[in-house]
């Protein structure tokens, strides 16, 4: 679709997904913040990511660590050194700063001045932790969970009894001084990562990558993002990050082409090794380090991908029977367990007050089972299409009819098919919709 990076930003605002963070001071360092449906959408992603990976699996157990830890965690894993740092260089006439990566030229992008032999540029945000600001006080903020998944392997196999093979889960924030933020919320220098970490025996872990790598495909296609929107591609070795013996990259097509939203990494022995080293603390389960398979995926990455995906323009709109037919309409097809709100209430007109009664009694009926919004604004037609819009699963209007036998139409996001259901039932028949 043509603009769309630009459709979703202001999409994003408009209804209430995604807004800058300060906007009064002109907004702050590439961060956003998740507004009433985005954060909606947010906690939907997370849920149905640990529903997958805890309660689906046979073994796998969560954790919360906290971001900040004792500075000798990034010291041991390699973060504080050239590993965890990008190639920056600067325009000597603009002073813009870049990734060479991303430019691969010689050349300022932005103003065609001469570039400055590249530095390495070290991504962790430092932060200093109680009154004093000195060297000894300084730690930084996590720059991926799964630091803090390798600071309690011991605590979590003692307390649970687990046996190798298993796996551990966390979602919390990370921070990375990115160079360059850019695209959205696509790079950002604050963000949420959805990690698994699982321990395996040597000899099995390439079994454990393919088995992994295939599963979290299926997230994102049991989801409904459409197969022709995702790939996977191998790292090459000279791209792999310091820890990673083997990584493979799922990328989605954003708007500005194929990008990672998720990796899959055989980090090896990597990380408990070296945190035995550094610690002193003997991390080896029976006699040897176990290998780690890891899965990572942004939230907000991920958010933005299934944004994508379901925003879907119809010109002329759906109906033809109403004025909407000149408009395009919009539809969010997000999944079921995805859409930010489950059902939304409309009384048929709003100035018959029995008509508004029954049908707000209708929205406290629903309002404990599912995200549901009640909206008497404007007329029917253009009430469903700001529905449709922000992808609610169905429309209920309650009309004359209801009055007298005590039902009410049922109206499908996708099928726009009308059905009537009584209200007595409408809890159970939504529950059997939607969570099934
Ligand atoms: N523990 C491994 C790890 O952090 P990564 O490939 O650096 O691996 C994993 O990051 C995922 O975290 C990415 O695929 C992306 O979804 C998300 N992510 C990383 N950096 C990000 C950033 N600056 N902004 C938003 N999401 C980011």
């Amino acid at each position: 679709m043509e603009n769309l990076l630009e459709k979703i930003v202001s999409f994003s605002k408009r209804r209430g997904f995604v807004f800058l963070s300060s906007e009064i001071y002109g907004g702050f360092s590439s961060c956003y913040d998740f507004g009433p449906l985005g954060v909606e959408l947010k906690n939907n992603i997370k849920k149905s990511w640990w529903d997958e990976m805890t309660r689906k699996q046979e073994n796998i157990v969560g954790l919360d660590a906290s971001i900040l830890m004792n500075p000798k965690v990034w010291q041991a894993s390699g973060h504080l050194t050239a590993g965890f740092a990008d190639e920056l260089v600067e325009c000597k006439k603009c002073h813009k700063r870049f990734r060479l990566e991303e430019i691969g030229k010689l050349k300022c992008p932005e103003c065609g001045g001469d570039l400055t032999k590249a530095k390495k540029f070290n991504l962790m945000m430092k932060t200093f932790v109680g009154p004093v600001e000195n060297e000894a006080a300084t730690t930084y903020l996590r720059a991926e969970t799964c630091q803090g998944i390798y600071m309690n392997f011991q605590n979590v196999i003692n307390s649970m009894r687990l046996k190798v093979p298993f796996g551990i889960a966390q979602i919390g924030k990370a921070f990375r001084n990115e160079i360059t933020p850019k695209d959205f919320i696509y790079r950002t220098r604050e963000f949420e990562q959805m990690e698994m970490q699982w321990f395996c025996q040597p000899k099995s872990a390439d079994k454990f990558f393919s088995y992994w790598k295939k599963e979290r495909v299926n997230w994102y296609l049991n989801l409904g993002v459409k197969k022709e929107n995702l790939r996977v591609k191998e790292v090459p070795k000279n791209e792999l990050p310091h820890y990673a013996k083997r990584a493979n990259d799922i990328e989605y097509k954003f708007p500005f082409g194929w990008q990672e939203v998720e990796g899959i990494h055989n980090r090896g022995d990597w990380d408990l090794s070296n945190h035995s080293k550094h610690s002193g603390e003997d991390l080896k389960y029976e006699g040897y380090f176990p290998h780690i398979i890891e899965t990572s995926v942004g939230v907000d990455r991920s958010f933005f991908a299934f944004l994508c995906d379901a925003y879907s323009e119809v010109k002329g709109g759906r109906t033809k029977t109403t004025k909407s037919a000149k408009e395009v309409e919009t539809v969010l097809k997000l999944d079921k367990s995805l859409a930010p709100i489950k059902a939304a209430v409309l009384p048929l007109v709003k100035n018959k007050p029995e008509l508004v009664k029954k049908a707000k009694e209708v929205y406290q009926i629903l309002k404990p089972h599912f995200a549901t919004q009640y909206d008497e604004v404007g007329s029917i037609g253009r009430r469903y299409r700001r529905q449709d819009e922000i992808g609610t699963i169905f429309a209920l209007t309650v009309d004359f009819e209801s009055l007298k036998k005590d039902d009410l139409t049922v109206r499908g996001r996708d099928t726009m098919k009308q059905e009537r259901v009584k209200i007595k039932d409408l809890t159970s028949f939504l529950k059997e919709k939607i969570e099934k």
